[in-house]
């Protein structure tokens, strides 16, 4: 990706922590409508529409990391979002411009879900962007309904792309939607018209509103012809410093293949995540930081045989990687404190 600018508020200008969300339950921030949910529920008005970039983090996928090529815990999302302005209709058709036009991705490797139940979103992708009926696949909640628990939440339509047909598990039954490396998906838009209550039950909001979600290490693979995101310019110098200090090679085979991506990231996630005043411990978010501390040294001892401590000299590429957050180099001494003493479990 181009070299970004440091920022001069890492968290864009949004509520403090973007890691750990400002409004209520949620540990860290899991997607990029988190700070706005009392946008969302119309408890705040003074913005319309909003376009982020923000730190996230998954909690759902850590064990996912490493067996495939797009799972991250720490991640950066970018978004657009309306607050009771703009809907479905001018929402699909900027994000098919923006995918096609101004990223130039061919139209021809790109599928679309919807919900199984949403016609209406179905008719747009097919009458008004001219999607063939064929690349419009109807998925259930699993896949295209959003929710973060409780809160603003509704039907999505996620955009895929094909990365080919040797990146297939194989079933008879592969298509837009399954778990495999063939279609992914980059690009999720959100119908956010539910409040959805502790109980489950779902009450259209007053104002129907739209959050998107785009990772940026996904979007920064497909642009750069990588189908793994741990090939692409984000990671692929934290990678190589990884090698360089084990002696291993990232196509030597599988499990260093996994190893190298589980440690890239959780290192990345640590750094950001200390950085924000987080510190490994026993409950609620520390319990989070040290369990994937405790894995990528678990993986280091493992399969890299590091029996001393290393993740803590990975701290200043990933701030050099990273240098568009400048907190990551003011606290790289604090957080390399931190990690030193992480070896193996
Ligand atoms: N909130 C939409 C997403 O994170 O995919």
């Amino acid at each position: 990706m181009t070299k970004r600018q440091p920022l001069v508020n890492s968290s864009n200008g949004f509520p403090p922590s973007t890691l750990q969300c400002p409004t209520r339950s949620p540990i860290f921030t899991s997607a990029g409508m988190a700070p706005f949910k009392p946008y969302f529920l119309g408890l705040k008005t003074d913005l319309k529409r909003a376009a982020s970039c923000q730190k996230c983090f998954r909690t759902t996928d850590i064990e996912n990391v490493g067996y495939t090529g797009r799972h991250h815990t720490f991640f950066e999302m970018l978004g657009n979002f309306s607050f009771g302005d703009y809907f479905k209709k001018d929402a699909i058709a900027w994000a098919w411009e923006f995918v096609t036009k101004e990223l130039g991705i061919d139209s021809r490797r790109l599928f679309v879900s919807i919900h199984h139940s949403d016609d209406e979103t179905g008719e747009i992708w097919k009458n008004c962007i001219g999607v063939p009926p064929d690349r419009i696949v109807k998925l259930g909640d699993k896949d295209n309904f959003w929710t973060i628990g409780v809160g603003p939440s509704g039907p999505c339509s996620e955009i895929y792309i094909d990365q080919g047909v040797e990146h297939s598990c194989g079933k008879p039954d592969c298509q837009v939607g399954c778990d495999c490396s063939r279609y992914v998906e980059f690009w999720n838009l959100v119908f956010t018209q539910f409040n959805r209550s502790e109980d489950g039950a779902l009450s259209p909001l007053e104002k129907r509103n739209i959050d998107t979600g785009m990772g940026l290490e996904r979007l920064a693979a497909i642009m750069q012809g990588k189908t793994d995101n741990y090939q692409n310019d984000v990671f692929s110098s934290l990678v190589s410093q990884i090698e360089k200090q084990t002696g291993s090679q990232f196509n030597q085979s599988s499990i260093i293949k996994t190893t190298l991506k589980v440690i890239s990231d959780h290192v990345r996630a640590l750094v950001f995540s200390l950085a924000e005043g987080a510190i490994p411990g026993n409950e609620g978010r520390g319990y989070v930081i040290r369990k994937i501390l405790r894995r990528a040294a678990r993986f280091g001892f493992r399969y890299l045989n590091q029996d001393k401590p290393f993740l803590f000299s990975l701290v200043p590429k990933v701030a050099e990687i990273m240098d568009f957050y400048p907190e990551l180099l003011q606290n790289q001494d604090h957080i390399a404190q931190i990690l030193k003493p992480a070896v193996k479990s």
